[in-house]
């Protein structure tokens, strides 16, 4: 959510500042902004609402260019998309760009205004830009020091000890064209060391032009960048040496390559996503249930339940798993929205395994839902997260890795997959060290497993008869997912991914509870889309799409061979290459992506970028 990206050295970095937005642009896109020494060495601004192209536009216009500068990709939070709340944020000769919230931000504003500083915009953010200029001059007393601070690098270390809330901070000063300063606290921010310079950005994928050397920031990190080096200090204010690890993300991983969209790209990577995921279980006769930890074994044999906890589509996956947990593993399970469980006042059991499960393991609700359950006791905890170097990784005992490579598309799809396939090795791990699995059952879970890229690129292959389908939602406004078993939270994805990129708003039912309301929204009018499976539940579902059809609802059946669901008046039947036990809820899913793809595209809306939306959600 936001993106930062910031660079010094002794080339003109402009293009490199636009081509980080660029690649960070999935993060939040209604408006963006830069701000670089240029030489004279005057601090020059150019903000634009809207996408980074917008802004691009105008840099070009105006010729701007400087070997110091920062940049900014925003997502609203504390005022509308307007170019006046564009960062960076300025305030007398220095510029601050700042992902997350302040949330103490009120009090700062009215504190800072009562010493004269007048405000601009309806950002927090400006808050930190006059609180900076504060620490540097006089007013740096009525805060409570001794006098002005020496230097930005003194003045940022101050002024984070104000700030409450999640941050990361990229911030520059006319008079030290030397150096920039960078400070971290909640939200993920890294340093670049590169051949011509050092930079800093809130995610990698910003970096991997210049270098792949980088520093990661622990919360409550301050560094200074300069041209020919990097200083750090912790939260004590203590002179650190942080690891420099060399990231391994390919440059192709976040281009586009012949793909029309993130998303579509993102769906077909599925087969490869899956089978990196996999590849820990190789050819191995047994599962290893280390693949999770060192402590593993040991935890998986004490723990009595499961609570997962996740946002979004994560959440979805944590809703296929209980089926599946409880099932095989013969474990309770729950799983909770993460903003309503770190809120609720819930019964810990020490002995419940927590599972937080998130794509970017940055999304704030969830890492505050992990930090709440280990405060409340939890000390069995477990991340299922494709971002290794993420907080919530680092926050966690346990943790699995899922390998599906970034994902710029800001509905999730091949995250989602690899998620399932996580989840599905965890369920076999924890009914292994239960004693719940047989030699047999394993070996067949496994060999499933291993066919699973396989039987997606089938599923894939279904694309050109999705596509023909799509051209009968572009008209609806009003959609339903009916799902039954472990598909009924495949309904709740497929509707998911339909409301978000397509804007037809769409609801996922567990087939049985229509009759107890959403039939009375069944007409000629309304699509409902159902997940079909060949499984113990056929025939009730069967009896369901009776219901809609009886009442004239058009149905869209994503059928598996063998159910004996006919293409008839009002019954159009889309068959699934073959029937997939308990991991059916994976092939399902591919085919519902594609559905809500296509028929974005019949309707015009912007795929990767919806409305409204941001990829990694960072804030409340
Ligand atoms: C946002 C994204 C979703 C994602 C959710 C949870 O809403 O748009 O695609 O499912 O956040 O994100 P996480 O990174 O925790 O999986």
């Amino acid at each position: 959510m936001c993106g930062i990206v910031g660079a010094i050295g002794a080339n003109d970095f402009t293009p490199f500042l636009l081509a980080g937005l660029k690649t960070l642009e999935y993060r939040g896109y209604d408006s963006a902004g830069l701000a670089v020494l240029d030489a004279s060495g005057a601090l020059c601004r150019v903000r634009a609402k809207g996408r980074v192209s917008e802004l691009q536009a105008r840099v070009a216009q105006l010729g701007i260019s400087g070997a110091v500068g920062i940049a900014h990709t925003r997502w609203a939070t504390h005022g509308i998309p307007a170019e006046h709340n564009a960062h960076p944020h300025v305030s007398g000769g220095l510029a601050v760009v700042h992902n997350g919230i302040i949330e103490n931000y009120e009090a700062l504003r009215g504190q800072l205004q009562a010493l004269g500083y007048v405000f601009s915009s309806d950002t927090d953010t400006e808050t930190i830009a006059h609180l900076l200029r504060a620490c540097l001059c006089e007013d740096a007393t009525a805060l409570g020091f001794a006098g002005p601070a020496p230097d930005l690098f003194t003045a940022v270390r101050r002024a984070v000890l104000f700030l409450q809330g999640a941050y990361a901070l990229a911030v520059m000063r006319e008079e030290e064209p030397d150096c920039l300063v960078v400070a971290r606290e909640g939200s993920p921010l890294m340093l670049g060391l590169g051949e011509r310079g050092h930079f800093a950005a809130s995610d990698a994928s910003a970096l991997v032009s210049v270098t792949r050397r980088m520093i990661y920031l622990e919360n409550g990190d301050v560094a200074r960048l300069r041209g020919t080096g990097v200083e750090l200090v912790d939260r004590q204010g203590q002179a650190v040496v942080r690891e420099v690890v060399q990231s391994t993300l390919s440059a192709d991983a976040v281009e586009l390559g012949d793909y029309r969209h993130f998303m579509q790209k993102e769906i077909f990577e599925q087969p490869q996503a899956l089978g990196n995921t996999l590849e820990m279980i190789g050819g191995a006769a047994r599962l290893q249930p280390g693949i999770f930890g060192v402590e593993a074994s040991e935890i998986f044999a004490q723990v009595e339940a499961v609570l997962i906890l996740a946002c979004g589509t994560s959440s979805y996956a944590g809703q296929v798993a209980r089926y599946w947990i409880e099932a095989v593993a013969g474990l309770p399970c729950t799983v909770e929205i993460a903003s309503e469980y770190r809120y609720r006042h819930s019964v810990p059991n020490p002995q419940q395994l927590v599972v937080v499960i998130s794509q970017s393991g940055e999304t704030a609700d969830t890492l505050a839902a992990l930090h709440h359950a280990k405060a409340q006791g939890h000390a069995y905890t477990l991340s299922i997260c494709n971002v290794p170097e993420s907080a919530m990784v680092r926050a966690t005992r346990l943790r699995f890795i899922t390998r599906a490579g970034p994902e710029i598309g800001v509905a999730s799809t091949k995250a989602f997959t690899a998620q399932l396939a996580a989840l599905f090795l965890l369920t076999l791990s924890l009914a292994k060290v239960q004693g719940r699995l047989s030699l047999e059952t394993e070996q067949t879970f496994l060999a499933e497993l291993r066919h699973l890229p396989v039987a997606v690129e089938n599923v894939l292959a279904l694309e050109p008869q999705i596509k023909r389908w799509s051209q009968r939602f572009a008209s609806k406004q009003h959609a339903l997912f009916l799902g039954r078993g472990h598909h009924y939270p495949i309904a709740l994805e497929g509707a998911l991914k339909l409301k978000e990129i397509s804007y037809i708003h769409a609801e996922g039912y567990p087939a049985g509870e229509l009759k107890h309301g959403p039939l009375a929204l069944v007409d000629a009018q309304m699509p409902v889309i159902v997940v079909a499976p060949n499984d113990a539940l056929l025939d009730k579902l069967k009896a369901n799409m009776q219901e809609v059809h009886a009442r004239g609802g058009e149905l869209y059946v994503f059928a598996d061979g063998g159910t004996g669901v006919v293409q008839s008046d009002g019954v159009n039947v889309l068959r699934l290459p073959e029937h997939y036990g308990l991991l059916s809820p994976v092939l399902h899913v591919v085919a519902l992506q594609l559905l809500a793809y296509h028929v974005a595209l019949v309707k015009g809306t912007d795929v990767d970028k919806p409305r409204n939306l941001a990829k990694s959600v960072t804030v409340e």
